[in-house]
This record gives C-alpha cells, sequence and structure tokens, in this order.
C-alpha cells in the first residue's frame, strides 16, 4: 500500500515535470522562455535538463492533472500544491523557470522554481515528501554520474549546474543551497573518490566550504577547493559563482581553475594563515597552534608529517617544535 502510493507520487512528479516542460513552449510562459536565453541557457540544455515552466496562474497545474485522475490528497502530498482556505487547493508553483530534481534512478522527486524577476523568495523547493529527502540527494547526479571525467564537482546552484554542463563540466551537481550531508557523501561515493568543491565565493559559500571539508576530513575521497576569484566591476570586486565565472571567464579559464585548485588541507591551512601577520611572534604563536589543533584532526599520520613540515616553513619555526605542538594537540583531543 505505501509502495502503491509512492509509485502514484512519482507518477504525479514525473506528469507535471511534462506538464512544466510542455508549458515552456507555450506563448503563455513566454517571459520564463526570456528569462531562460537571458541566462545564455540553450535550448538544447534546457531539454537535457528538462526545465519547464509553470503559469502565472494559480490552479494551471491542480487542474491538468486533477483531469488525469490525480487526487486533491496526491497533490499536497506530492508538494506540488498548497491548501487553501476555503478547502481548496492552489499550486506551489506560480510564474517560475521550474528545475526538476531528479534522482539517480531517474524519477522525478522534487523541483526547484526560480523567479525571473528580482521578486522574493528568489527560489522555491519542494518539501520534504515521502519521496523526496533533502539531504539525501545531489541536483545533477543523474546526469553527472555518466560522466568520463574522474572527479565531481560540488557546487551551490541549479543554476550553476545547468551552465557547468552546458560549458563541457558534466561532472558538475549541486546541494541546492544547504550544505553537504554525511548521507549525500555516501550517495557520491557510489561514482567517484575525487571530489571538487567549487561553492560561491561570498561568506555563505566560505562558510559551506568548510563544513563540508570537516564532513569530508578522514574520508575516502581526495577533496579539492575549486576558488572562484573576485570579479571586478566598475573599479569594485564583486563575489562570483560558477554561472558567472563560466559566462564573464568562459570554460577554458574554468578547467584552468580545475586543473589548479589545492587540496582540501592545503586551503583550510592558507585560510588560516590569512588571519595572521606572520612577521609578529606574537601572530606566528597563535598561528601555530591553531594549525596543530588542525592537524591534530587528521587520522593519518603521514599527513600530519606532511603538513606539520610545510605549517613550520610558514611560521618559520623548526619542524621539530610544530611536530611537537601536533603532538600535543593530539593527547588534547584524546
Ligand atoms: N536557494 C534556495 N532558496 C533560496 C535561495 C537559494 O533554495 N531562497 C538554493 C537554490 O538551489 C539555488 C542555490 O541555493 O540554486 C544557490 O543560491 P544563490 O547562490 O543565492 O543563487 P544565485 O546564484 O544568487 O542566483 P541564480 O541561481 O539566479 O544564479
Ligand atoms: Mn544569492
Ligand atoms: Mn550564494
Ligand atoms: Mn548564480
Ligand atoms: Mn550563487
Amino acid at each position: 500500500e505505501a509502495g502503491r502510493r509512492r509509485a502514484r507520487l512519482l507518477d504525479l512528479n514525473r506528469e507535471a515535470a511534462r506538464f512544466y516542460y510542455q508549458m515552456l513552449q507555450q506563448k503563455e510562459a513566454e517571459a520564463v522562455a526570456a528569462y531562460l536565453s537571458r541566462r545564455r541557457i540553450t535550448r538544447a540544455t534546457a531539454v537535457r535538463f528538462g526545465l519547464g515552466a509553470s503559469l502565472d496562474e494559480w490552479d494551471a497545474l491542480t487542474h491538468a492533472m486533477g483531469k488525469k485522475g490525480y487526487t486533491k490528497t496526491e497533490l499536497l502530498a506530492a508538494g506540488l500544491a498548497v491548501q487553501g482556505k476555503n478547502g481548496g487547493i492552489y499550486d506551489k508553483f506560480r510564474n517560475r523557470l521550474m528545475f526538476p530534481v531528479i534522482d539517480v534512478r531517474g524519477d522525478v522527486v522534487a523541483f526547484g522554481g526560480r523567479v525571473i524577476d528580482q521578486s522574493e523568495p528568489k527560489y522555491m523547493n519542494t518539501s520534504e515528501t515521502a519521496v523526496y529527502s533533502k539531504r539525501r540527494l545531489l541536483y545533477g547526479l543523474n546526469l553527472a554520474k555518466k560522466t568520463k571525467r574522474p572527479n565531481i564537482i560540488l557546487c551551490e546552484g541549479n543554476i550553476d549546474v545547468v551552465m557547468l554542463h552546458q560549458a563541457g563540466f558534466d561532472n558538475a551537481v549541486a546541494s541546492m543551497g544547504t550544505a553537504l550531508t554525511v548521507e549525500q557523501t555516501r550517495l557520491l561515493s557510489r561514482y567517484t573518490k575525487e571530489l571538487v568543491l567549487c561553492y560561491d565565493n561570498d561568506g555563505a559559500g566560505r562558510i559551506a566550504t568548510e563544513r563540508a571539508l570537516q564532513i569530508l576530513n578522514n574520508s575516502e575521497f581526495s577533496v579539492r577547493v575549486l576558488q572562484l576569484p573576485r570579479r571586478l566591476n566598475n573599479g569594485e570586486y564583486v563575489k562570483q559563482d560558477a554561472d558567472d565565472f563560466i559566462k564573464f571567464q568562459g570554460k577554458d579559464a574554468f578547467e584552468r581553475l580545475l586543473s589548479g585548485s589545492e587540496n582540501g588541507m592545503e586551503f583550510r591551512m592558507a585560510q588560516v594563515a590569512a588571519k595572521y601577520d606572520l612577521n609578529d611572534d606574537t601572530a606566528r604563536v597563535a598561528y601555530s597552534e591553531e594549525i596543530s589543533a588542525l592537524l591534530s584532526t587528521l587520522s593519518n599520520a603521514v599527513e600530519r608529517e606532511v603538513y606539520a613540515v610545510r605549517a613550520a616553513e610558514t611560521a618559520r619555526i623548526s619542524p621539530e617544535a610544530m611536530r611537537s605542538e601536533v603532538q600535543r594537540a593530539l593527547k588534547r583531543r584524546l
């Protein structure tokens, strides 16, 4: 019975994806189509990702799905409709560019919808349902799992994934704005042992990078961090995400960033070093302490040694001193 209900929800989601996809080809959705071309998303890419349009109406989807025999209860359970005041329901997604969220089995399990203007909220996503658990899914993995590239690139958003694939990086996936979860790393480990973190170069992106590196610390993955540079715009440096970078700097430049990206521990050590003025003695001591604490989280003794020597060079102290600080930090952890 639960299995049958699940199957119905998946069928409904697939029908809804088909409906949104068809609407995108209609005159009523020309504003959404125009938005797609403003974002430089080609028709072929839109087809590959099954992108669609929800109409600027209250019940376009609800009505169409009702005609196909889906009940109010099912539309609510799928997160496609919202309960109205007088017992009726209305469409959750309206006047948005629609991204079907497809799992690795190829089932449509959810949707993300982006406004086509400056209004808020910018994105709406399906909340948790019987067939969708946000923490177990990565947007684009249904396609990225087939890549010939050796790694998988983790970025923040739907449009980053779509644009990276369009530029030939068909190994990109997104956690859709939320922090990487342990469940997602388990899912990824079925397809690759090499990850590249490519979050937005704003405050939220840096926090997301640090969290992901903590989760991936001592994991089976080799992890690198692709740092997007800030972009000079009218004499001011502005933040960029993968989509912006591809648009302004092009795919060859992205390929260079990808091959030049440093490994996760190097990245974290550089973040620590950037906080201190290493010409100042007190700062060198504080740096050594913070680095020792970081290195003491490594379970691999060879890695601890390699990075301790590197950190000693940075702080211009003897490797022996750094090693013994790391040992002290290790004991504190036990
Ligand atoms: N997101 C969300 N809800 C929001 C904002 C963001 O779910 N209110 C998720 C979306 O999956 C989005 C991702 O977080 O793709 C990244 O968000 P953000 O970086 O803020 O998007 P922008 O790059 O600013 O916008 P765009 O997607 O138009 O490029
Ligand atoms: Mn933003
Ligand atoms: Mn962002
Ligand atoms: Mn963006
Ligand atoms: Mn972004």
